[in-house]
């Protein structure tokens, strides 16, 4: 049976924790793997979730299923989450999903029930699993212009150029903030006019919002969501928790779907259910359990938003000092795009040598095309070894 199937190529992250393991070298740096770290180089559970869990260890009476759409008050609570207070709720839908990745695997599917002859417009680059992801689904995916190689900032005129270009047979895949695997952040302008290019010509947007919170603050890293949803009849959210609540592993995320009228909205979440039901059928609780308790209680709440707030800080301080080291040690505003970056993320633009280099000969592993998490960098020391060794492969 099996030896009929074609081999599969390695992940090449999770190729790169392998070797990172097994490599004896105890200066090694890990600035490849996507999860936030503390300075001690651990992903702790928030304090706020360790409480919520006590709370649901205690008072839960059953393991019975949840339903198809997991638990409404947390897709209410999702749909609070990132809207905010904006009008027009009543044309929102959301269905809890396993994972951020959970919701764009369903979303695309429902998508591609409804407009299969649609081509998916992902930015030039964008996160490894979205090609995948949509071709899985049966979309055709081409790129639209992101990242200047050379200021490492967006080019805005030629992606809006692009953007502009597109119409009723088009979805165009937005990172609704903290790019991964650039850094690099639209500005509100740019936003806005995507807004009123979507509105005006028609093609449907997408957005992937796997880190609120991470980049500014929750209500700055929904702009594009908000300013999207103000401007178009329908589009769709795939929501994450597993950065901002740090659940990786409890898969949580969320569906959104935002429609002309209630009615065809509700299509939409039937067909999404529909989706759920071929393949996971019902949502896992316990991640999203946690997420509706802490938002719906007030001193949980609290919590949860000071040690989010605490997250980012230590992103941006990080952000701010390896500018300053790398600043010093060049002489030059070279790698001064790394503070204006946001997320965990920013992406170097290294060649494979250098990327090889940096692993081989200074211990540091970052993803191939330079892409670090910033969050990995534990203390002084190994920030300034991995400034060190960043300005030895690339002079
Ligand atoms: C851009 C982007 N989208 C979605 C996800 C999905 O996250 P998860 O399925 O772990 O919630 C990730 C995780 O790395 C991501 O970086």
């Amino acid at each position: 049976m099996f030896e009929k199937l074609a081999p599969t190529p390695e992940d090449p992250i999770i190729k790169l924790i392998g070797l990172y393991k097994n490599d004896p070298r105890s200066n090694k740096i890990d600035v490849g793997i996507g999860v936030f770290k503390d300075n001690n180089g651990n992903t702790p559970i928030m304090e706020s979730v360790r409480l919520a869990e006590t709370r649901i260890h205690d008072a839960q009476t059953t393991k019975a299923y949840v339903g198809l759409a997991g638990d409404e008050n947390f897709n209410q609570t999702m749909i609070d989450l990132i809207f905010g207070d904006h009008n027009g709720k009543e044309r929102i839908r959301a269905v809890q999903t396993p994972g951020g990745c959970g919701a764009l695997r369903l979303l695309s599917d429902m998508l591609f029930r409804a407009a299969s002859d649609r081509t998916i417009w992902v930015s030039d680059p964008t996160w490894g699993n979205h090609y995948p992801v949509f071709r899985q689904a049966g979309f055709k995916v081409d790129s639209y212009p992101y990242l200047n190689r050379e200021t490492k900032t967006v080019n805005e005129d030629e992606m809006l150029s692009k953007i502009s270009q597109l119409g009723t047979n088009d979805i165009v895949l937005l990172h609704g903030c903290c790019h991964n695997p650039t850094g690099a952040e639209l500005s509100e302008e740019a936003w806005d006019e995507v807004g009123n290019l979507a509105a005006k010509n028609g093609f449907f947007p997408y957005v992937d919002l796997a880190y609120q919170g991470f980049g500014n603050s929750l209500s700055q890293d929904a702009y594009g969501v908000r300013t999207l949803m103000e401007k178009v009849e329908s589009m769709v959210v795939a929501a994450s928790c597993s950065k901002n609540f740090g659940l990786y592993r409890e898969r949580v995320g969320c569906a959104l779907m935002v429609g002309k009228t209630s009615e065809e909205v509700d299509l939409a979440r039937s067909n999404i259910l529909t989706a759920a039901r071929s393949s996971y059928s019902m949502p896992p609780d316990h991640g999203a359990a946690v997420v509706n308790l802490i938002m719906n209680s007030p001193d949980l709440k609290s919590t949860w938003e000071t040690e989010l707030t605490a997250m980012r800080n230590r992103i941006l301080s990080l952000r701010k000092q390896a500018s300053d080291v790398l600043r010093e040690k060049t002489d030059s505003e070279k790698w001064d795009f790394i503070e204006h970056h946001r997320g965990m993320f920013s992406l170097l633009v290294l060649n494979q040598e250098q990327t090889d280099a940096l692993m081989h000969e200074h211990a540091v592993y970052a993803v191939a095309g330079g892409r670090i998490n910033i969050a990995g960098l534990r203390n002084d020391e190994q920030l300034n070894a991995f400034a060190d060794a960043l300005v030895a492969v690339t002079s």
